[in-house]
Order: C-alpha cells, then structure tokens, then sequence
C-alpha cells in the first residue's frame, strides 16, 4: 500500500451546505464559493425545491451536478482550493446524518418556512433536518437563513424555537450601508456574515468605521 504522503496534515475543515426552496439562490453559491476559497470540504445538500430555486434564479447551468465548474465560472479559480461532496436529500445514512461525522458547522442558506418548521420540531424527514437535528444535538454551529416576508405567527415561532435549540438566525436582510451596487455586493454581505458566524474570517464586505465610506 502507498505511504500517506502527509499522514501529519491536518483534514480541511468540513461544513455543511443545505440549499432549500426558498428565494435567495445567491445568497447560497457565494457562500459554497467563500467555504471553497477558504479550502474547505463542504458537504453539499439540495432538496427538490432547492434545484428548481437554483435553475429559477441563476440560469440552466446553475446544477447541483455541474456546480463547481458553474462557481469557477462566476467566481474565479480559487473555489478549487475547496471540495465539494453532494448528498442526496432522501439519503439519512450520509455521513452529515451521524454525530460521529467531525462536521465543523452547518448551514441553511436560504431557508424555507417548511424546512424551519421541520427543524424547529426535530423532525429528521429528509437529511437537510437530519443534519441540522446532529447539529442541535452535537451543540455545535448551525446557521439558518430564513426567507420569507411577511411572517406568520407559527413561522417566527418556529425561528424562537430554533434560537432556543441553539441555532443561530441569520435572515436574508443584507445591509445597505455598504452602498451596494450589485446584487454581487448584496450576496457577498449576506455570505460574509454566513462565513463569521461559521468562524471563518474573510473579507466579503468591509468592516464599520464608524461611517459610511464613499
Ligand atoms: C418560485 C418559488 C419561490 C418560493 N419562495 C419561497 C420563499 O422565499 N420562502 C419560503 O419559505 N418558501 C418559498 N417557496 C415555497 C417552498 O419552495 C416550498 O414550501 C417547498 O415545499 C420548500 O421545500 P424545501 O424546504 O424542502 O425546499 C417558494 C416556492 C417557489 C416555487
């Protein structure tokens, strides 16, 4: 058998991506393309909802099959300092779906209201759940990003319960003071604070001075 040629080094960090049928489908290929940059291994899952959200708002090339090729296009090359491993949503016995798996942080980008809903009451039907429960269970980083306007009651109840659980709610509110100009510099706020509240330092959006910069 080969020797490891670095038995020492130390494994990328991996995280998982959910990507559910909510609008905000920028919002999730800048954040796979920030983790990939950073050289992380993200474990990658989609529901139906979630690929229809993707070929809706992005194009027909934008496919969970062809994706790394479709953020090296828009992105540059640097997404190939990262991995990708995709997951099927019907698949509980994937690695993401066990505590055991060293799966750094998690997160839902955008989130549906059904998929928060299936989160907030634990109910593991499909692996984006699955994971997200390990997430909970483990105490370790899990990132929802909801979106929908206006909210129902039972919809931000469920955001409580999630909060409560141990989540982090990080809606798809991008800020303005940046003076966007792109739908480019909106996603590129939203993945930033995606990124932080992961633990990953960046620089997708300048930090406040104390006033706005033009
Ligand atoms: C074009 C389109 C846009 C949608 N936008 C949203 C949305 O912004 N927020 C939301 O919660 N649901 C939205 N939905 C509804 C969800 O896609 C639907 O509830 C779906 O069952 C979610 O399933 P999933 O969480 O498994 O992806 C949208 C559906 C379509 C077809």
């Amino acid at each position: 058998m080969a020797p490891d040629p670095q038995p020492n080094a130390p494994r990328p960090a991996s995280v998982a991506v959910a990507v559910t049928g909510a609008s905000g489908a920028l919002y999730a290929m800048r954040t796979v393309a920030a983790l990939l940059e950073q050289g992380v291994h993200v474990e990658l899952v989609v529901s139906d909802y979630g690929r229809r959200l993707l070929r809706d708002e992005l194009g027909e090339t934008a496919t969970v099959e062809r994706l790394v090729p479709f953020l090296a296009a828009k992105y540059g090359d640097g997404v190939h300092a990262g991995s990708v491993l995709v997951h099927s949503n019907r698949d509980l016995g994937a690695t993401i779906a066990s505590g055991s798996h060293g799966c750094r942080g998690m997160v839902i980008v955008p989130c549906s209201m059904k998929t928060l809903a299936g989160v907030a009451h634990g109910l593991s039907r499909n692996l984006v759940e699955r994971a997200a429960d390990v997430m909970l269970k483990e105490r370790r980083t899990l990132v929802i990003v909801p979106r929908e306007t206006p909210m129902s009651l039972p919809q931000l109840k469920n955001m409580v319960l999630c909060a409560e659980a141990g989540a982090m709610i990080l809606p798809a509110m991008p800020a303005f003071y940046q003076l966007p100009t792109t739908l480019d510099d909106l996603a590129d706020f939203m993945a930033g604070k995606i990124l932080s509240a992961l633990g990953f330092e960046h620089a997708l959006y300048p930090a406040w001075t104390g006033q706005v910069e033009r």
